[in-house]
């Protein structure tokens, strides 16, 4: 058992000790110091294939096609788990024909490399299919998050000209329809019937009738491992979502990271629960495991604990990979529930997104029999930077130590304006990474300015607040900005004030993550109301119902505060800082550049 010996510093938690007894097979890192000595990135790349006749990177080449023309032809690569019971397996073999199938369905609409294809739907085959087959394309693949409501869906269209979108027909009636005038650039919409099956709906395609009618072999066309792979939308404090841009070089990082960070062996069964519209579900729900040729396994299903520990029991998962939010709603069924299943198939338990209690690592630990591995990376960072390697010791909160190859500091602005990187231990700074790894984005889609404003004295500043204890462990402290936390998905402020303001009875609002003790934080918004409104229960709920079918239930406020006025500056940005220290009762901080009127 685990004591806790300050409970105002998460760093006093005992360690967890690793010992060889605990390897049920030895970790593919097992000396973390050697291995960041030996390690280079040239060598991670030796261990893909390449595209035949020397023809460059791609990611569906290593994903799929040469594990479909070699030994692991057979091999399960996705079993699917519909929602409703349903299980359909794919082997690496099956995958290679669907996706050529769909890279073919691209090449006969006439979409050629380069152009964007959005994805919006749940976990379905079809956005697994469609996401590796437009790789094969070399056209750029945006998946969007299928809960977002037609506003979110509407600006990431328009910020990378969407040229395809593959949906599902009631995704299609209910959030894009409606829209298409205002996406002209919009070329092919490709539906996917709710039943899988074909579709009849005006100004769109059936995703099963041109796929029926695609014929089979695809060869990928030559690919310089800097074109365009990805496009994956991430929130800023203010202005439109941006996105970030990652080239197909970037799978050198999504395998390498999978065998060390997490892990992977040849016989794991890996779930990644996460949704591939957020990055954690593209890098790491359809790109590494599929690269390292093992099982991974895709559920449709939303999160319900019984749900999960019987897909852990039946699927005998090896490796997950999963966030907080979702370990912190385990811990809230109970241990006792864990333990009416057979886990003992599990080995690696690994959690990103959002801070990971040291409780939470504690508890797994003791129900599990396996500790949580926490580790940290960003959408802009395309894949993990920061992790508890499976042959470490753990200290219960901290995020771990940079991925061999990755160099991460703790730096701050020195007075005179330039950037300094701290040495000294455990003091708190901005968590900086030393640019050159292969799955950094390469761009924010058509804003040179935004992405130039993340470097700096040779840095690629993240934006988190970290600290980084003697031993090189790191800990998160914070944000820098204004972005929020919620159940893992990140959500930029301006976007819920926006279509807050697009109600006739707002004035003005500002919107602040709030800190819960689930979601991390939960998404409020502090409404001035026109004249002439009152700010009464019915108008609050009436907000929180316009917001949520805008928006979609994760970007929404769940909480609306009525004020009489915002505070911002005299420049007329809006102080989110300071309502969230009056949401706290915190000291009010620096407002001399509040506008006082
Ligand atoms: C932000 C990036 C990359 C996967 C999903 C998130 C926060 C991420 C951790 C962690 C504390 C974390 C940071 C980061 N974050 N991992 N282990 N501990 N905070 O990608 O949506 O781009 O969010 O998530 O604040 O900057 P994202």
């Amino acid at each position: 058992m685990r004591t806790k010996r300050d409970l105002d510093n998460s760093m006093a938690w005992e360690p967890i000790v690793k010992g060889t007894r605990d390897w049920a097979v030895a970790p593919n890192l097992t000396d973390y110091d050697q291995t960041r000595r030996t390690f280079s990135w040239d060598a991670a790349r030796g261990l893909l294939d390449g595209l035949p006749g020397n023809h460059g990177l791609n990611i569906a080449h290593e994903a799929v096609d040469r594990h479909a023309a070699g030994p692991r032809r057979e091999h399960l690569a996705i079993r699917w788990l519909g929602k409703n019971g349903e299980v359909e397996d794919y082997t690496y073999r099956q995958l290679g024909e669907l996706t050529n199938r769909f890279a073919n369905v691209l090449q006969g609409l006439g979409v050629t490399p380069g152009d964007r294809v959005y994805l919006l739907a749940g976990r379905i085959p079809e956005l697994y299919i469609a996401a590796l087959g437009t790789l094969k394309h070399r056209c750029v693949v945006s998946p969007l998050f299928s809960a977002f409501g037609p506003e979110p869906i509407r600006a990431r269209l328009s910020i990378g000209r969407a040229r395809v979108l593959v949906t599902t027909q009631s995704l299609y009636e209910r959030k894009v329809k409606a829209l298409r005038t205002l996406l002209p650039f919009l070329e092919h919409v490709l539906l996917v019937g709710d039943d899988h099956g074909p579709t009849e709906v005006p100004d769109t395609k059936s995703y099963r009738r041109l796929m029926d009618a695609a014929s089979g072999p695809y060869t990928i066309q030559p690919t310089n491992s800097e074109d365009i792979a990805l496009l994956h939308f991430t929130s800023g404090t203010t202005g439109t979502p941006k996105g970030a841009v990652h080239v197909h070089g970037a799978v050198v990082a999504h395998h390498i990271t999978g065998k060390l960070a997490l892990d992977f062996h040849d016989d794991d069964v890996f779930w990644c629960t996460a949704d591939p519209g957020w990055i954690t579900g593209s890098s790491y729900g359809i790109i590494a495991p599929l690269t390292n040729g093992i099982t991974s396994i895709v559920d449709e299903g939303d999160f319900d604990a019984e749900r999960w520990y019987g897909i852990l029991q039946s699927q005998k998962v090896t490796v997950w990979y999963s966030a907080p939010t979702a370990i912190r709603m385990l811990m809230k069924a109970g241990a006792g529930m864990a333990r009416n299943y057979d886990l003992r198939s599990l080995r690696f338990l690994s959690s990103v997104g959002e801070p990971l209690n040291p409780e939470a690592v504690v508890w797994s630990q003791e129900t599990f029999g396996r500790p949580f591995h926490d580790n940290w990376w960003q959408t802009e960072t395309g894949g993990i930077m920061i992790a508890n390697f499976a042959a470490m010791d753990i200290r219960p909160g901290s995020m771990g130590r940079p991925l061999p190859g990755i160099d991460a500091a703790i730096v701050r602005a020195t007075p005179e304006g330039s950037l300094e990187e701290i040495h000294e231990p455990d003091v708190q700074g901005e968590l900086a990474l030393r640019p050159g790894w292969p799955s950094m984005f390469r761009a924010y889609w058509g804003e040179p300015e935004r992405y130039q404003k993340c470097f700096a004295g040779g840095f690629y500043l993240t934006g988190d607040l970290a600290k980084k204890d003697r031993d090189g462990y790191f800990w998160f402290v914070g944000r820098k900005d204004d972005v929020i936390k919620t159940s893992g998905h990140l959500v930029g402020p301006f976007e819920v004030e926006s279509a807050l303001m697009e109600h006739k009875a707002v004035a003005e609002s500002g919107v602040i993550g709030k800190p819960d003790p689930m979601a991390f934080e939960i998404v409020k918004a502090f409404v001035v109301l026109h004249q002439g409104y009152e700010p009464t229960d019915a108008m609050k709920r009436e907000l929180l119902a316009f917001a949520r079918t805008r928006l979609g239930a994760v970007v929404a406020p769940k909480e609306i505060e009525f004020v009489s006025a915002v505070p911002k500056t005299r420049s007329g940005k809006i102080m989110r800082r300071l309502l969230k220290a009056r949401e706290l009762g915190l000291p009010e901080g620096d407002i001399s550049t509040l506008e006082t009127s």
